[in-house]
C-alpha cells in the first residue's frame, strides 16, 4: 500500500523503525532491515544518530544486489541536533548517504527543532551549555541548506518532526520547499489530533513514531504517569477478536486512521505479523471509533534533554498554548 506525497511521490504505507536505543546493536538492527525488505517492507526510517547507518547501508546493498531496485525502496534520514549550522548540513547529508551506501535520500529530515546536542543515551537531566529555544530565524538558516539538498539531487524531499503547528506555520510561510513529511510521535495513546488534522490539512503526511507505544524503551525514558497502549482493554479486545497481537491493532488503526507507522522490531514474527496486518480484513468503523475514545494525551518521548532554562517542564517545548516558547 501506498500513501502519495504532495509532490506526487509514492511512499510505502509503513516503514520499519531502526532505532535500536540502549538494548538492540547495529548489527541485529541491520539483520531486521533485511529480513524485512524479505518479507516485503519497503521503507525503513534511519537516522544519523542511531549509529547503525553503515551497518544499514551494507544491509541495503545486500537487499539491492538481491535484486530489490532501488527506486522500490523509501529510505530517511536525519540530520541531528549538532549539525543545524548552515556549513553542517550537506555534510550531513551525505555522511548518511555514504554511510547507507545511496546516491540519495527519499526523505531528510530535521530531526529536532532545537540545535541542542546531548549525547546518545544521556540521561534526562543533562542539558548541553548553549541550550537554545527555537529560533525561527536559525532554523530557516538550516532549512534553506535542506531545501539546497533537494536542488542537488540529494534528497526526493525533505521533512520535520518533533515540531508543533505555530513552528510549522512559520516554516510553511518562509519555506521554498515545503516538508512532504512530518514525523511524530503517534500511537492508540498519544494521538494528536490537532497537529494530526492541521498536517493533513495542509498536504503534509504524517509519519507516526512509536506507534505501539514503544513498550521496550529504556527506563529513562519512562514516568510513573505513562500508559501502556499494548495493554489497553480495547486494543486487547480486538486483537482477541481477530486473533492478532495488539500490536497489530496498533499498525491497521494507524495505517487506516491515514498515518504512516514505523515501528521496530527485530523479530521476524513479529515484523512479518506487522507488516500482514494490513493485508487482512480493515478495522471496522466501530473499532475506529472506540479507539479514537482511548486517546490519553500520553507523550513518551519528552524531549526533556531539550530544555534551554532552569524551571522549564518538558511541556514548554510542545508549545502548549499554540504560542512559541522562548
Ligand atoms: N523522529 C523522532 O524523533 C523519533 C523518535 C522516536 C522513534 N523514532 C522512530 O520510530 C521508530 C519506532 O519507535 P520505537 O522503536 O521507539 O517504538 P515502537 O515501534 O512503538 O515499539 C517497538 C517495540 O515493540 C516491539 N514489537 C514490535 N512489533 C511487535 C509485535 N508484533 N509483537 C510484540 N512486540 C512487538 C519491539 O520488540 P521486538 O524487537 O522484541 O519485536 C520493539 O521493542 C524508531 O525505531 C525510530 O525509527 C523517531
Amino acid at each position: 500500500m501506498m500513501r502519495y506525497l504532495y509532490p506526487g511521490a509514492p511512499m510505502p504505507a509503513i516503514g520499519l523503525g531502526t532505532f535500536g536505543s540502549d538494548s538492540v546493536s547495529a548489527d541485529a538492527i541491520a539483520g531486521a532491515v533485511k529480513g524485512a525488505a524479505e518479507v516485503g517492507y519497503r521503507h525503513f526510517d534511519c537516522a544519523s544518530v542511531y549509529g547503525n547507518e553503515d551497518r544499514i547501508g551494507a544491509a541495503l546493498r545486500q537487499i539491492m544486489d538481491g535484486g530489490v531496485p532501488r527506486e522500490e525502496l523509501w529510505i530517511a534520514s536525519k540530520l541531528w541536533n549538532d549539525k543545524h549550522a548552515e556549513d553542517d548540513v550537506i555534510p550531513s547529508c551525505r555522511k548518511s548517504l555514504a554511510d547507507l551506501q545511496l546516491d540519495y535520500l527519499d526523505v531528510y529530515f530535521v530531526h529536532w527543532p532545537f540545535p541542542n546536542f546531548h549525547p546518545p543515551g544521556c540521561d534526562v537531566e543533562s542539558r548541553s551549555p548553549g541550550a537554545q529555544p527555537y529560533i525561527h530565524e536559525n532554523f530557516m538558516r538550516t532549512w534553506r541548506k535542506m531545501e539546497e539538498l533537494v536542488d542537488l539531487g540529494l534528497a526526493r524531499h525533505i521533512g520535520a518532526s518533533n515540531m508543533t503547528i505555530p513552528k510549522l506555520e512559520l516554516l510553511l510561510r518562509d519555506a521554498r520547499i515545503k516538508p512532504a513529511v512530518n514525523e511524530m510521535e503517534l500511537h492508540p495513546h498519544f494521538q494528536q489530533p490537532e497537529l494530526f488534522a492541521w498536517v493533513r490539512a495542509h498536504g503534509i503526511q504524517p509519519v507516526g513514531y512509536c506507534p505501539l507505544g514503544s513498550p521496550n524503551r529504556p527506563a529513562r525514558d519512562r514516568t510513573p504517569q505513562d500508559t501502556v497502549d499494548i495493554e489497553d482493554p480495547v486494543i486487547v479486545e480486538i486483537a482477541g477478536r481477530l486473533g492478532v497481537h495488539p500490536a497489530v491493532v496498533c499498525i491497521k488503526w494507524a495505517v487506516q486512521r491515514g498515518q504512516t507507522p514505523i515501528p521496530l522490531s527485530t523479530k521476524r514474527a513479529h515484523y512479518q505479523a506487522n507488516f500482514e496486518g494490513l493485508q487482512s480484513d480493515p478495522l471496522t468503523d466501530e473499532d475506529m471509533r472506540r479507539i479514537a475514545a482511548i486517546d490519553r494525551n500520553c507523550r513518551l518521548i519528552k524531549g526533556q534533554v531539550f530544555l534551554w532554562k532552569k524551571d522549564q517542564t518538558w511541556e514548554d517545548l510542545w508549545d502548549p498554548d499554540g504560542v512559541i516558547k522562548s
